[in-house]
């Protein structure tokens, strides 16, 4: 075949391609190893180039992937070690490896794939046995959003069977969670038509858990006005702290009302795994589903979360159909009679070359050694009086701050433009939240590239740029 018959392939130029790429990909993963002095802003000519209309005849590859690569390196990437904002991904080698073999033969994984759906089903079993949670079964999907859609999707079925054909009419169903859960759990409620307003949102206690007491009150008092409960979700952790719900306490709850309990354990429930934390996740092995995404805590790049049930019928239950061009050969279930999507990529491979590449210990170092800086950050603003802490010690790997400046009157108003002051310095990044009302600085270490001295850098920062009130605001 002639280059002219080779269409949309790169014919000769492929090998050249895969090189360039290569080089590219190899001078980022050394870059990211160390944190750069600071971030790169986007040229001129980039600016230019994304202001171009669309080209109807195209370009040197060669130049697209050299183009492709600046735009990158003027963006925020939180590969990066000092990348602290949100909860951020690591952007793992062996994962990026996984997504361009996956995706070069993409594989669907809305029916069956042969082996690749082998490996789903092994790798949804392995973050099981990683978690320590007696899975079913599991699916892939593309966020913890979607994961705890799903989830309460079977919940829902669960407490109000035939929802799914003939809706909720008739029925009060109501939800519950901490006022730290994460939004999603808001999103579930007005996607499923349980609605917003019957989310019970639970009072936490001084570690910022759900409080079990308050929620068996509202439990109690809904029943006794004849709603339907549909869900308890507890959160392991926490968005905005890493607070850990109790569990275990939950799971009692969950049991004496005949309620489903999910965890959103979106962000935490990989520290499940570690000596020092799994304390905290006592009775996980009693909740009916649970939510892990594998692109915050278990390193591996975006998008790729998991749900994991208990029970393989509850997930079918909701989610199975029959359709002309859908075969059940030999009455299987396809992965579309499980999951909320249908067209699915091949997610599972990066977490499955993780597990394979590392090993299970390496894994769960790499989490301790995050909540270990949590801690050392802790404590070393104990003995710092610039800075503030919450009362209570971290429970996973979030450690709010604030910079305390005497005579300044107005500490939010601080806080918040030292965080704009400091991303815009682009030494470290982090993000600011709101706890309680008031302005903090909120780092969140989940990367497996960051060091102590990473994180004393945050400080040091944090310090030079916020010591002085009147230089920030006034
Ligand atoms: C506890 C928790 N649940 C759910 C989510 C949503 O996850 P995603 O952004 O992957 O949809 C997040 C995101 O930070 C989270 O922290």
């Amino acid at each position: 075949m002639d280059n002219s018959e080779m269409g949309l392939s790169l014919g000769n130029q492929r090998e050249a391609a895969l090189d360039r790429t290569a080089q590219h990909v190899l001078h980022a993963w050394k870059e990211f190893d160390t944190a750069r002095e600071r971030e790169s802003i986007p040229s001129e000519s980039l600016r230019l180039l994304l202001n171009s209309p669309l080209p109807s005849v195209g370009s040197d590859v060669l130049d697209v992937i050299d183009q492709a690569v600046e735009i990158l390196d003027s963006s925020l990437a939180q590969s990066r070690p000092r990348y602290f904002a949100f909860i951020g991904s690591s952007g793992l080698e062996v994962g990026a490896l996984a997504d361009l073999l996956a995706h070069s033969y993409d594989t669907n994984l809305a029916v069956d794939a042969g082996a690749a759906t082998e490996l789903e089903w092994q790798s949804v079993s392995w973050l099981a046995q990683f978690i320590g949670y007696p899975a079913q079964t599991g699916t892939f999907t593309s966020g913890g959003t979607i994961s705890n859609i799903t989830a309460l999707a079977s919940a829902r079925e669960a407490a109000i069977p035939g929802a799914r054909e003939r809706g909720l009419g008739g029925f009060h169903p109501t939800l519950y969670c901490s006022t730290e859960a994460h939004y999603s759990i808001t999103r579930a409620a007005e996607v499923l038509g349980i609605g917003a307003t019957n989310v019970r949102v639970v009072d936490i206690d001084a570690q910022r858990r759900m409080r079990p007491d308050v929620l068996r009150e509202l439990l109690q008092r809904d029943m006794d006005n004849g709603c339907t409960p549909v869900a308890i979700v507890a959160t392991t952790g926490t968005t905005l702290t890493g607070a850990v719900d109790p569990i275990e306490q939950l799971a009692d709850i969950a049991e004496e009302f005949g309620v489903w309990l999910h965890v959103d354990g979106a962000y935490g429930v990989p520290a499940a795994a570690v000596t020092s934390r799994a304390y905290l996740f006592a009775g996980l092995d009693r909740v009916n589903s649970v939510t892990v995404d594998c692109h915050k805590w278990m390193f591996v790049p975006k998008a790729c979360s998991a749900v994991l049930v208990r029970d393989a019928a509850s997930l079918a239950s909701v989610f199975s159909h029959d359709e002309a061009y859908m075969p059940h050969a030999g009455g299987h279930y396809n992965a579309v009679d499980i999951t909320l999507e249908y067209s699915r990529p091949f997610r599972a491979l990066k977490l499955w070359m993780l597990f394979s590449t590392h090993g299970a210990s390496a894994v769960r170092e790499a989490i301790e050694r995050n909540c270990d800086q949590a801690q050392m950050l802790f404590d070393w603003m104990q003995r710092r009086p610039l800075f503030e802490t919450l009362s209570s010690r971290p429970q996973l790997s979030i450690v709010p701050l604030r910079v305390v400046v005497e005579g300044c009157t107005d500490r939010d108003l601080h806080n918040d433009a030292l965080c704009s002051a400091i991303q815009r310095d682009g030494r470290v990044y982090v993000s600011p939240a709101t706890i309680d009302g008031h302005v903090w600085l909120r780092p969140c270490f989940t990367n497996f590239r960051t060091t102590s001295g990473d994180v004393a850098a945050l400080l040091d920062v944090a310090e030079e740029l916020g010591a002085v009130c009147r230089t920030l605001h006034s």
